[in-house]
């Protein structure tokens, strides 16, 4: 057990005070209460993923400022890294984080490319990580560990029901098109494995590099194939860009837009009238009507002067779940085996509504169909209920 940052046992007791003649020692337990719990945050704060960032560590921070700024007692010092969604840095950022910052727990990241680097870092250094957004289907896949968590979703999670929704429409053929890394890849297969499924007839895919927003030609190739419908992934500043350039090129009334909602979460105010109407499906939504919700969006509201959207409530939720290990192990960090018997068995009382945890680590949870309705993503329905993940390859 380490006395914080550079310090042995002895400067530690001085430095709070505790070197004392005659003063009783503290035990190490005791000790170890009075160290503040260190939590790494890396998250984009730079880039097109940046607001997403933003709204992770604002709903985090929310969470442990409802439990008094701690956790079972144990205050809370937050370390914070920017990984500007850039994959070749990430094994360096994280690193900074559990090496020289010695972080008792990471929570991380958005891009699904920098969290296969974090992953890696985290199994091998057995660091706790809660991941907040990206869906890297092997972080809770064929990389799922014991020490990962993440309270998000898979990339094929969300994706996966608009294939029956649009199926089910009598929808037959369909263009994707996405961003040509992880979380591009994986949530339009699992869209298709979605749509083939129940009755699609093709899906023909169409890719832009990460994070390009240069979509003319790829609007030119999708008015020139005439698909039945379009679906996409694309999230944060790309997606109002995308969302914008599609409605100025004259396709929003011949061909229907589809996405996972990341399309039009948090992006509403930035695109005017270009996504009224728009059907998405995702873990949250705007109306859900409960009264946990509605406490969620007027004490984020009240602290950031601004509504709360999906990535919000994930990084609401991550601190949800670290708050049971913590409290399970009643502060006492080092005994992770009960932290993480506690976190496996969490029903976390979300803001989306009540989820619990697959064996692989990851969300159980209801997928809503939503649309676009004024500066909403309007609940329209519930695509699939309690949807876990298939968790393809995970040994644990
Ligand atoms: C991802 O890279 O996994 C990712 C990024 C942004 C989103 C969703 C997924 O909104």
């Amino acid at each position: 057990m380490g006395f914080g940052p550079n310090l042995n046992r002895r400067q530690f007791l001085a430095q709070a005070g505790l070197l004392t003649a005659g003063a009783l020692l503290p035990t190490r337990f005791a000790l170890a209460q009075m160290q503040k719990i260190r939590i790494g945050l890396m998250l984009p704060y730079t880039g097109t993923y940046a607001q997403l960032g933003v709204a992770i560590t604002n709903g985090f921070k929310l969470a442990v400022a409802e439990r008094g700024g701690k956790l079972a007692g144990r205050e809370i010092e937050y370390f914070t890294v920017d990984d500007e969604s850039e994959p070749a840095k990430a094994p360096e950022n994280t690193n900074k984080l559990v090496q020289r910052d010695r972080v008792d727990v990471l929570v991380g990241t958005v891009h699904s490319g920098v969290q296969m680097g974090m992953v890696k870092i985290a199994k091998e250094a057995g660091t706790l990580m809660i991941i907040p957004n990206a869906g890297l289907d092997a972080a809770t896949g064929a990389l799922c560990a014991p020490n990962i968590f993440r309270t998000s979703f898979s990339n094929w999670q969300p994706s996966y029901p608009m294939g029956k929704v649009l199926a089910d429409r009598g929808v037959k053929n369909v263009v994707t098109l996405a961003w040509k890394y992880g979380a591009g890849e994986e949530a339009t297969a699992g869209f298709s494995e979605g749509f083939i499924k129940a009755g699609g007839k093709s899906v023909r895919g169409l890719w832009v590099p990460f994070p390009n927003v240069e979509f003319q030609a790829l609007l030119t190739e999708i008015a020139s194939i005439k698909p039945d419908a379009v679906f996409v992934f694309f999230a944060g500043g790309g997606a109002a860009k995308f969302i914008k350039d599609y409605a100025a090129a004259g396709l929003r009334k011949q061909i229907p837009l589809f996405g996972s909602g990341f399309l039009t979460d948090g992006v509403l105010d930035a695109v005017d009238d270009a996504a009224q109407g728009i059907e998405t499906t995702l873990h949250y939504g705007d109306g859900l009507d409960t009264k946990r919700d509605r406490d969620f969006r007027s004490a984020y509201s009240k602290a950031y002067k601004s509504d709360p959207d999906v990535y919000a409530v994930q990084g609401y939720d991550a601190a949800l779940l670290l708050a049971v290990g913590v409290n399970a192990a009643k502060g006492d960090i080092t005994k992770k085996k009960e932290m993480i018997a506690a976190m496996e068995k969490a029903k976390i009382d979300s803001p989306r509504g009540t989820w619990t945890m697959s064996k692989a680590h990851n969300p159980i949870q209801d997928i809503y169909l939503r649309k676009v309705v004024g500066r909403e993503n309007k609940v329209i329905g519930v695509a699939h209920k309690a949807l876990a993940d298939p968790a393809r390859g995970c040994k644990m």
